[in-house]
């Protein structure tokens, strides 16, 4: 039977209703019942093949002004309350209530970081939303991929309103087919990112450079035909003369012919896609090497099906024999420098082949022929400049300071990051090292979750040496190195009588273990993934933390043991317990530009820590490379010191601005004198 409700039982239903509508708002709802419940988005993980040799592609760039939505409460996202602002709408009419809006948004560059652009946003860690629309001449019997040279951290993209692909862990390509969703005009492409780190993610939350958030790198629309190439390798084999490689393609049958072509080389070969859609080739070419020196490039071309990619390839070896490095065979000094991914007189991310030949060149004004690109994979230019430069490039993931080393879904971004890395690179002449690790401190999962990162790039790539900037048990070291200041204090005129007294004391304490004044220091690394790399890499602090860090534990001031340690430096002898070989892949000290003095924080203190260092590196027979800590300025949560730091880490050999410290002549006569030469035999 049907009751008839009266007006005002029916007003009453409708209140209610409102309300428990709203009430999750306010109460305690359970999770599920929340409006703010984010609908789980079933966008599919990207491809693990890359797809590679992008600037050879047909590309439509999609880079420019974009719209942007700052979204710090994640209600932009699908199933949130206010509707997810996944497509672009505008009111219908007067009544209709939206409560966002992308064509009266703010505009904003990409690519490019999120945090330079807009004042607001410069310390942001969370979500925005990018929005642009764009047309396509579809072509039929072609395939449309949307590539991205990175997001940071995580995105998700939705192209006309359906969400696409999710990508976790910044810093690297990823590309998805999107040929059943594009249309002629106007493609709604809008993209969630957020720049959050955690103790779960790659890198951490807490990194001592500036997590630049946003479509930091190109945006393109890149056409292929319906079977085509996805990527190709090739390397120069350990015997002169000879490439071999392996070319992966998508929708071509087994059998397919595929062309390597290297004219300049005279060579042309013909291989043959197998069941799993490889074809792996080996052939003779007449190759010049590669190197520094003469940075040779091939142009390159492979073909197969409708398909043809090309790219500029140059061809080498490297390799390691007991402590020394061979370049083509030959004993190689890496004089380098470390670098971060900013440009030189500009705010924010570096993200053209501009800024990169802007900052390598100034890099080679150094004498340098070696690059640390520190702590995560920069964008594809990077090392194209390299290679055109004729600079060595050591390439990294940022699995810095304290991972979640247990945490399967922190291990799936690592592995996942490394292999877009590599993927995207193995063609790089100038890529001689892959970085799994900076500072890790030793534990039983470190050295699980390292050693599957280093198996992973070794199966992806054979070619290269692996390495990781180790971290000595510093506790330990900095024991032995104040025994040793010690015994070098009471020598000297510098301390007090009081100080003195303590450096006895220090002695005593040491016992028959004391130091011979001038038997120098012996540091030998020992940290156990020396077993699993090629190179033996190394950080170390001497002249500026470890001064602090003696004068706090012995109560002797910072001036005295400073003064007593730039004096010390040169006979510390740094060796490892392996036979390979070593590079000190951080030394370095800060200086705001134009400061002047004996004290920290000046030109002069920077330069004496460098003079000090070189000395050392000079001395050492095991040291093969050097990328001091840092070439330029770059800015840095870490680092609030007001009117010297001003968030910016001052270990730079230019400021921000490329003014070039003193400490950049020091480095740059040490490359051009003493290790001007190979190392000896
Ligand atoms: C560490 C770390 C760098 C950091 C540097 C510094 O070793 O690897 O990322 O910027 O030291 O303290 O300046």
């Amino acid at each position: 039977m049907v009751k008839r409700i009266g007006r005002k039982q029916l007003l009453f239903f409708v209140w209610i209703a409102g309300v428990s509508y709203l009430l999750p708002l306010f109460g305690n709802a359970t999770e599920d019942e929340s409006p703010f419940a984010v609908a789980a988005l079933s966008a599919a993980a990207p491809s693990e093949h890359l797809l590679g040799w992008i600037d050879s592609r047909k590309a439509q760039s999609l880079n420019g002004s974009w719209k942007i939505l700052v979204d710090p409460m994640q209600v932009g996202t699908p199933g949130s309350l206010f509707g997810g602002w996944a497509t672009t709408r505008v009111p219908e009419n007067d009544y209709q209530l939206l409560e966002y809006s992308y064509p009266s948004a703010a505009d904003i560059r990409v690519p490019g970081d999120f945090n330079t652009q807009v004042d607001e946003l410069l310390f942001y860690r969370d979500m925005v939303w990018y929005q642009r629309f764009f047309d396509v001449e579809i072509v039929p019997d072609k395939r449309y991929h949307l590539w991205f040279g990175a997001t940071n951290f995580e995105a998700t993209v939705f192209l006309n309103g359906s969400a696409i692909v999710q990508q976790k862990g910044g810093y690297v390509p990823f590309s998805v087919d999107v040929t059943e969703h594009v249309k002629a005009d106007q493609n709604d492409l809008v993209i969630s990112v957020n720049n959050r780190l955690n103790a779960e993610t790659i890198p951490t939350g807490r990194t001592d450079w500036w997590p630049y958030g946003g479509l930091t790198r190109d945006v393109l629309l890149i056409e292929t035909s319906e079977a085509y190439i996805t990527n190709a390798q090739l390397a120069q084999a350990e015997t002169a003369g000879r490439i071999n490689g392996h070319v992966r393609t998508f929708g071509m049958p087994e059998g397919t012919p595929v062309t390597i072509e290297i004219p300049g080389a005279a060579a042309k070969h013909i291989a043959t896609v197998d069941g799993d859609s490889m074809a792996h080739f080996s052939f003779d070419a007449e190759i010049n090497p590669w190197s520094p020196e003469a940075p040779v490039l091939y142009d390159v071309h492979v073909s197969a099906g409708e398909d043809l990619i090309s790219d500029r390839i140059g061809f080498r070896t490297i390799e390691t024999q007991g402590m020394r490095i061979l370049l083509n065979g030959q004993p190689i000094r890496l004089k380098g420098i470390s670098t971060h991914e900013e440009p030189i007189g500009r705010d924010g991310v570096a993200y053209s082949y501009q800024d990169m030949m802007t900052l390598f060149t100034e890099a080679k004004a150094l004498g340098a022929n070696f690059i640390r690109a520190a702590h995560y994979p920069y964008s594809r230019h990077a090392a194209r400049v390299a290679d055109e430069l004729g600079l060595l490039l050591w390439e990294e993931i940022p699995i810095y300071w304290n991972i979640a080393f247990e945490n399967p879904d922190t291990l799936g971004i690592a592995r996942d990051q490394l292999s877009r890395l590599i993927q995207r690179d193995w063609n790089r002449a100038s890529v001689i090292v892959w970085s799994v690790a900076n500072e890790t401190v030793y534990s039983k999962p470190r050295m699980l979750f390292l050693e599957r990162l280093i198996t992973d790039a070794r199966e992806l790539d054979g070619t290269r040496l692996i390495s990781a900037a180790l971290l000595g048990d510093t506790r330990r070291e900095l024991q032995f190195v104040t025994a040793h200041l010690a015994a070098y204090g009471l020598t000297s005129d510098v301390p007090s009588a009081r100080e003195k007294k303590v450096f006895e004391k220090v002695l005593e304490s040491v016992g028959e273990q004391a130091p011979v004044v001038g038997s120098g220091f012996d540091l030998v690394i020992t940290d156990p993934l020396g077993e699993l790399v090629d190179l033996v890499s190394y950080n170390e602090y001497f002249g500026w933390y470890y001064s602090r860090f003696i004068a706090d534990q012995t109560g002797v001031s910072e001036r005295t043991i400073r003064k007593l340690m730039l004096a010390f430096i040169p006979e510390i002898r740094i060796s490892s317990a392996f036979d390979k070989p070593i590079v000190i892949s951080e030394f370095g000290a800060g200086a705001k530009a134009g400061n002047r003095g004996a004290g920290v924080w000046t030109e002069d203190y920077q330069a004496n820590v460098y003079r000090a260092q070189v000395k050392m590196i000079a001395n050492s027979e095991a040291i093969q490379g050097i990328t001091p800590w840092i070439l330029k300025d770059f800015r840095a949560m870490l680092r609030s010191l007001g009117g010297v730091q001003d968030y910016r880490n001052r270990k730079g050999l230019i400021d921000e601005n490329g003014r070039r410290k003193k400490a950049f002549y020091v480095l740059r006569d040490f490359y051009e004198g003493p290790w001007s030469g190979v190392a000896p035999n």
